[in-house]
Order: C-alpha cells, then structure tokens, then sequence
C-alpha cells in the first residue's frame, strides 16, 4: 500500500500569506514525489486561499466538523461545507480536540458517520494519554477505537484512516517522552486486530493505520519502516517546509 502522510498544521501558522507560502513550498516537493500520498489539513480558513493550479497530487482535509449539514450550531463547520470548501478528508478525534474541545467519544462517532455519509475521508485519531505497563493502555485505545467507530456501515468502513497517537508523545504534551517504532508496533498490530474483529478481512485491510506521535526528519524513516504502518501524522515538523519535505522523501524511498 502507498504510504500516506498526513500534514496537520493545527492552529499554524498565524496569516494567510505564510500559509499560503508553506503550502506552496510542500505541495511543490509532494508533486515530485509519486510514490507516497499527501494530505494537507490546515486552519479550515485557508482552504479557499490555496489557488486550485498549485493542487497537483496533494489532498486537502480540515482538522474536525460537526455531524450537523448546517442549522443553529454557531461556529461549527458541517462535512459538506469542508468538501464545498475542497477538502476530502477530515482528522477527527484528535487528543487536542478531546481536551480542549470536550469531544467524548460519543461526538466523534457522531462525526465520524457524518463525515463519511458526505463522501470524506476519515483520519480518526486514538491513543492513550499514558503508557502503562500492564496491557491497559492497549485496552484504553481497543474501547476508545470501537466507540469512536460505532455504527460506522461495511460499505463505507474502507474510507476510514486509523492514527494511533500516543498522547505522551506528541509535542504538544509536556513532558513529552519519544515513542519507538517497536513499541509502537505493538499497538498498530492490535489496532489492526480489533478493525479486523469489527469489519473482516477484507476491509480491515483496506484501513491504513499511521503513527501520529512525535515525527519528525529523523524518526520518520524508523517509524515507517519498523512500526507497522501506512504512513505518518505529522503534527508541528509539517509547519516546517524543509523538515517536512525530508519526511515526505523518506516515506517516497519506501514505498
Ligand atoms: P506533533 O503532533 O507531530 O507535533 O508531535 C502530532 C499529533 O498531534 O498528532
């Protein structure tokens, strides 16, 4: 499978004009790589600012929606504004939306099923906030994955992305610990297991599964080759043009 990386600028970077020169900057190296997919997730704002010519072969999705198409829901966004806006795929479930947005699983799911009725793609975050050595971390995301997930069809189950994203890791969490690929591995496998309960074989294996810790020029390599999976989300490292293309040039020299 191609490996997929996935941008998520967060709340960066401060205007229109800087983002507007990141994205030309990454989509210019993403088109000179054919071998894995890219997708940008900037502030929902700057979508429109991105001149349709400069697309090329790099996605856009947006950082969350709300389940509702539209109504009386003040500063919420719906799935098919984001696709009217041009985005094809949505993060949802981030650790940063769950804490500071009190997203409980029951929303997410509640988005996750919105998003994919509209025809997005889905790149739904799990992950423990702390590892422990019991087995129970793994436990906490196996329940956090089939609640997030709930009612999600077989049909439309195959447009579902997987990032396991260990709280503890990303950058963002103070203190943060870096992950390794083989730890991580574990967890993919069993992310793996539990889709593969829940939807069969055959569509388990069409969900890629990505590691959304901590990535940045000189892990990403280690990670892609060692943890298990599809690809990559990458959290501050994609705000930085260059470090961000050598992470795009080493999941291209794998796939
Ligand atoms: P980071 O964020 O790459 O800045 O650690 C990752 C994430 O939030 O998924």
């Amino acid at each position: 499978m191609r490996k997929l990386i996935v941008a998520n600028w967060k709340m960066h970077p401060a205007t229109l004009t800087e983002a507007q020169k990141l994205f030309e900057r990454t989509a210019r190296v993403a088109r000179s790589l054919t071998t894995c997919d890219v997708v940008i997730c900037p502030p929902i704002v700057y979508l429109a600012g991105f001149p349709k010519v400069s697309r090329g072969k790099v996605m856009l999705g947006v950082q969350d929606i709300f389940w509702a198409e539209e109504g009386a829901y003040t500063g919420q966004v719906g799935p098919r504004m984001a696709r009217s806006a041009g985005a094809s795929y949505v993060i949802l479930g981030h650790s940063e939306r769950r804490v500071l947005a009190g997203d409980t699983d029951e929303m997410v799911a509640k988005k996750v099923r919105s998003a994919l009725a509209a025809g997005l793609r889905v790149i739904l975050c799990v992950g423990e906030q702390e590892r422990s050595s019991d087995g129970s971390s793994a436990v906490f995301v196996k329940h956090q994955l089939q609640k997030s997930i709930r009612g999600v069809s077989k049909n439309l189950a195959a447009n579902l992305i997987v990032v396991y994203e260990p709280v503890w890791a990303i950058s963002s969490h103070q203190p943060s610990r870096l992950d390794t690929p083989e730890t991580t591995l574990e967890m993919t496998l069993y992310i793996r297991r539990v889709l593969h309960t829940m939807f069969g074989a055959v569509i388990a294996k069409k969900i890629r599964v990505l590691y959304g810790g901590s990535v940045n020029a000189k892990n990403a390599a280690g990670f892609l080759s060692r943890a298990g999976v599809d690809g990559l989300l990458v959290g501050k490292a994609s705000t930085d043009a260059e470090e961000f293309a050598a992470v795009l040039r080493s999941a291209s020299k794998l796939t």
